[in-house]
């Protein structure tokens, strides 16, 4: 079994640890913020050993790979030194906070030593797996058209609060870089378009919020107290709209939003090819809807005897047993830990990649420049 060491004991130490438990991998050490939060999360979670440091982590030899899941702020200098110690690395997205950092990150990578990844879960989602093979075996025909959306409400009020809010802990943008990006790496991924230009228009309908005094855990703002509360000023987007331009000439757009009522965690997408259309929603990720201009739509239920052979291999229910986002953390691992079985570290990968993850910092750069400019702008390097 190979051994995996976690940093960051919030909403993503927890996901992470479950998830490598259900991929075979054991979760042998956690570090926390201070090494009293470490000791408690590895109470919590069952785990052997809580780091007092990094550099404890990092001089364990039993660790062979390392989770980061600490705030944006930690993931370069985390990455940075993991590699260094020879370690197999699977960071939370997005992989940097600038693309400064993330090219450094991915010139590492290429390096080829250890193998590297970055957590765009989302893709594993199985029906995401069926679009994908679909679209390769040209049944939508030649894609005209990529929309779509992602919604939440956990920062609708000026009293909610966490650490992603503030520029200096999570980046320059916040909707786009923190749930933007998934839709992006997944529509890019799916359909095999490059997003090449963006237009893109963002708002903050909150300048100032009100902090409570103490950390907050990610999604737990919604039962707080509120009597603590301290004004804090924001310069991270709530929301934005972002006209996008494809490789082979696709047009599409992506509304993001943490501040829509209603809206828990609603990724959606519309991708248009010239014979059918696919649709998919992840607050009902078990179904994937096919449209047709001359025939009746169909709604597939994710059936492992339904879904071609591809998909197939991310499905281990049967048809009518729900899979969702937990179980694409169990299915981007057990992708991530193939290939470190693999040994071929410059192989083609089905997670995201250093590569990946780099360009969608570039992304987010290209997007805020079109916003402070008003203009179009070219993604570089494409
Ligand atoms: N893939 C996904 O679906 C997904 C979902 C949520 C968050 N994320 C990403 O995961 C990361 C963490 O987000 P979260 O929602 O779990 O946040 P969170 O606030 O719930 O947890 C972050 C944890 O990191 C700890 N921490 C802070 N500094 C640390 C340090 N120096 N060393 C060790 N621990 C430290 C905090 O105490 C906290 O427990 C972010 O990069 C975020 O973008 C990904």
């Amino acid at each position: 079994m190979i051994k995996a060491a976690i940093t960051g004991t919030g909403f993503m130490g927890s996901a992470h640890t479950e998830g490598l438990r259900r991929a075979g991998v054991e979760v042998i050490g956690i570090l926390g913020s201070r090494p009293e939060k470490s000791s408690q999360s590895a109470k919590a979670l069952g785990i052997p050993k809580a780091y007092a440091s990094l550099e404890e982590l990092l001089t364990d030899r039993e660790v062979e790979v390392v989770h980061i899941t600490t705030p944006n702020r930690h993931h370069f200098q985390s990455v940075q030194a993991a590699i260094a110690a020879g370690k197999h690395v699977l960071c939370e997205k997005p992989l940097a906070m600038n693309a400064k950092e993330s090219a450094a990150l991915l010139k590492l990578a290429q390096e080829g030593s250890v193998a590297t990844g970055v957590n765009y879960n989302i893709r594993f989602y199985p029906l995401c797996q069926e679009a994908k093979e679909r679209i390769a075996q040209g049944e939508a025909g030649s894609i005209h058209a990529i929309n779509g959306a992602y919604l939440q409400d956990w920062l609708l009020h000026d009293t909610d609060y966490n650490w992603r809010v503030l520029d200096s802990e999570g980046g320059s943008l916040r909707a786009v870089s923190d749930i933007g990006t998934h839709w992006l790496d997944l529509v890019q991924t799916i359909s095999g378009c490059l997003v090449t230009e963006v237009l893109a228009d963002l708002h903050t309908i909150h300048p100032v919020r009100k902090r409570p005094v103490g950390e907050v855990r990610t999604f737990s703002g919604k039962t707080g107290d509120e009597s603590a509360l301290e004004p804090v000023s924001i310069a991270t987007e709530d929301l934005g709209n972002i006209l996008l331009r494809f490789d082979n000439g696709a047009r599409g757009c992506l509304s993001v939003s943490q501040v829509m009522a209603g809206k828990k965690n609603c990724l959606r997408f519309d991708i248009g090819g010239s014979r059918q259309r696919l649709s998919w929603d992840s607050e009902s990720p078990n179904e994937l809807s096919v449209g047709h201009r001359s025939q009746p739509n169909q709604q597939l239920l994710k059936d492992p005897s339904l879904v071609s052979r591809g998909a197939a291999s991310f499905v281990d229910y049967p048809g009518g047993h729900i899979e969702g986002y937990p179980d694409s953390f169990k299915m981007c691992f057990r992708a991530f830990y193939d290939f470190i079985k693999a040994g071929d570290f410059s192989a083609p990968a089905s997670f995201a990649t250093f590569e990946d993850g780099h360009r969608e910092i570039l992304l987010c750069d290209a997007i805020l420049k079109s916003h402070q400019t008003q203009g179009w702008v070219a993604v570089p390097g494409s």
